[in-house]
């Protein structure tokens, strides 16, 4: 995706055009989750009229995540996975149910949202200002993820020019600049090597080591222990596995 919204859409709620049913926690939500979404619904409208129906996705969804948790959502293609995270970042407007989070959300869609036209280094720039940082905090940010995904040499590249894999690096590099208490990635590693998918578990232990808590999406979990939980999306709700 490109345009305007690209940056919106990353931005966290407190930023985001404001999406029905979202709001800061209280201190006492705090104490115990940095997010929760209670009785979430969505229905997407379906065919043309006069056969034009709303198909629901959503029918009811709770999910909570606690400081320090990994927590893996997974569920068939369809399932609702992609829309449950744009509801929770507050991308997309619920039906119904609420979203109450604290701190700074990151988020990682699951098709990059780039500026086909800009290098990464100005990613890193444009995004690091609408997050709020300082030149120097976003720079030695982008020092460190560029170190940590390995693509440094693709610094003064533009994104339509990148490989796959390294968009998908950038992608995800845009996602944990700002360093957010919680990070929501859609499918993050579909795209990566194998050695790159080891540093990302290595960026997520450290996470998780800081007490900040990642939510990735997965239709497939292969590597079981890496998470702390998994839930499952089933028939529009979450199911534990
Ligand atoms: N903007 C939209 N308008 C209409 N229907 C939509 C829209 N976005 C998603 N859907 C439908 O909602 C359902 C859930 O889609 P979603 O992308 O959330 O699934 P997912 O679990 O992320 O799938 P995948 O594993 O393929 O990424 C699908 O049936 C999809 O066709
Ligand atoms: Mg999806």
């Amino acid at each position: 995706m490109t345009g305007p919204d690209a940056r919106t859409a990353r931005l966290s709620p407190a930023e985001a055009p404001g999406a029905p049913g979202h709001h800061a926690a209280t201190a006492t939500d705090r104490e115990v989750t940095v997010l929760r979404a209670a009785g979430i619904e969505k229905a997407y409208a379906r065919g043309v009229w006069p056969v034009r129906h709303r198909v629901p996705v959503l029918r009811g969804v709770d999910v909570a995540l606690a400081p320090g948790e990994v927590v893996g959502l997974v569920g068939e293609n369809g399932s609702g996975k992609s829309t449950l995270m744009k509801i929770l970042v507050g991308a997309l407007a619920a039906d119904a149910g609420t979203v109450t989070y604290s701190g700074r959300l990151g988020y990682c869609p699951q098709e990059p949202v780039v500026y086909e036209r800009l290098t990464c280094d100005e990613h890193f720039e444009l995004f690091g200002r609408a997050y709020g940082m300082t030149g120097e905090a976003e720079r030695r940010s982008g020092r460190a993820l560029y170190a940590a995904l390995g693509f440094e040499r693709y610094a003064g590249t533009r994104a339509d020019q990148l490989s796959g894999g390294t968009l998908a690096k950038l992608n995800l590099a845009l996602a944990l600049l700002a360093d957010p208490e919680v990070l929501m990635l859609d499918e993050p590693y579909a795209g990566f090597d194998f050695d790159t998918y080891l540093r990302f578990w290595e960026l997520v232990a450290e996470r998780r080591q800081s007490g900040r808590s990642v939510l990735i999406i997965s239709h497939f979990v292969t590597d079981e222990e890496r998470f702390d939980r998994i839930v499952q999306l089933r028939d529009g709700r979450t199911v534990p596995r």
